[in-house]
């Protein structure tokens, strides 16, 4: 089977596309033919964090698939050949993908396999993080950042769905407006005003209760100095850079608290698939909808990925394979 892999010069990495074997599933495992991969900016991270010489080289970038099942693992339960599935995976830019079935998914009924693929990753990262970590409640405010994001995207969305007073931040206006759109009452434009000051006006000094930051770098300070007492911020990843140090202690005095979250960890951990029920049910009635930019041919990774590089993207990436 044919899948892009990451390849290293002494300079430079390049994505390629190489014949290599087509998986068999393990016991817990499906095999998915894929017929549409999401982008996430993790993607790019492995062309980064990949060293020549790992025996994981060259790497298979890619944690989000649609497509239909291949194979079945002797273990596994509820699903045939030929099922549509979508799944949070390692090495989607595959037209063959094994994944353990936990994180295996039924799409939404009569979505499109291309929007279907852009699911998984950010609408399981959002929900996780503001219903099982941060616990947010009807009536709370809750900030999300970058409005443009896919994690943002999802994370706007969900908060209104939930019943949160949503606020937002972007790079530009216009992405703040969309990000109002979406269902935010009101955003910050991290690039032209003072966050924290912001913040502070928009919540009347109360500050914010609960934040879903995607973000890091000099942001996660100014969002720490608006957060309310008993204030949640959950942290994942973060293309600004690291978070500044934080005084713990103060934290905690003022019943507040910082905490990062793997979505695999918590997928996996979801055996019952409670996150994927409800976010499936709100697609099915419309409260939820899939913010797809741009459809390209997997032939086209390479302009893909920097589309992504380049924050020119509102919401997602997506493509097609074969
Ligand atoms: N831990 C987990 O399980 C988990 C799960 C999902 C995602 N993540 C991580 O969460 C982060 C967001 O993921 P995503 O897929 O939603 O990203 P994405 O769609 O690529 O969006 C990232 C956004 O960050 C904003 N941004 C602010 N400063 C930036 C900078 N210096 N460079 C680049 N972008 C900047 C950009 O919006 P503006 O142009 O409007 O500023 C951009 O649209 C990534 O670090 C990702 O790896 C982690």
């Amino acid at each position: 089977m044919k899948a892009i892999r990451v390849h290293f010069t002494a300079t430079e990495s390049t994505l390629r596309m190489d014949e290599v074997p087509k998986p068999e599933p393990v016991a817990d495992q499906i095999v998915i033919r894929a017929q549409a991969i999401g982008l996430n900016r993790a993607d790019l991270g492995r062309r980064r964090m990949a060293q020549p010489g790992q025996p994981e080289q060259p790497a298979t970038p890619g944690l989000d698939v649609a497509g239909s099942v291949e194979a079945v693992g002797a273990e596994v339960r509820g699903w045939r050949r030929g099922d549509q599935v979508m799944a949070l995976v390692r090495g989607a830019y595959a037209e063959y993908v094994a994944t353990r079935a936990v994180t295996a998914y039924h799409p939404p009924r009569g979505m499109r396999m291309t929007d279907a693929a852009s699911l998984p990753c950010v609408f399981l990262t959002a929900y996780y993080a503001l219903t099982k970590l941060a616990g947010l409640k009807r009536g709370e405010t809750v900030l999300i950042h970058a409005a443009g994001s896919g994690v943002g995207m999802a994370g706007i969305q969900i908060a209104h769905a939930l019943g949160a007073r949503v606020l937002t931040s972007a790079g530009s206006d216009e992405r703040v407006a969309r990000g109002r759109q979406l269902g935010a009452e009101a955003g910050v434009n991290y690039s032209s005003q003072d966050v924290t000051m912001e913040l502070n006006r928009l919540t009347g000094g109360r500050g914010v209760n609960v934040v879903l930051d995607s973000v890091g770098g000099s942001i996660f300070d100014a969002t720490l100095k608006a957060l309310a007492p008993g204030g949640r911020i959950v942290t994942v990843g973060g293309p600004a850079g690291p978070r500044t140090a934080y005084d713990e202690g103060a934290l905690t005095a003022k019943g507040q608290w910082v905490k990062p979250m793997t979505v695999f960890a918590e997928a996996q951990a979801d055996t019952e698939q409670k996150g994927w029920a409800q976010l499936k049910a709100w697609f099915e009635s419309g409260t939820l909808r899939t913010v797809v930019q741009q459809v390209m041919p997997w032939t086209q990774a390479e302009a893909a990925q920097k589309l992504l590089t380049d924050r020119g993207v509102f919401g997602k990436i997506v493509m097609t394979v074969g």
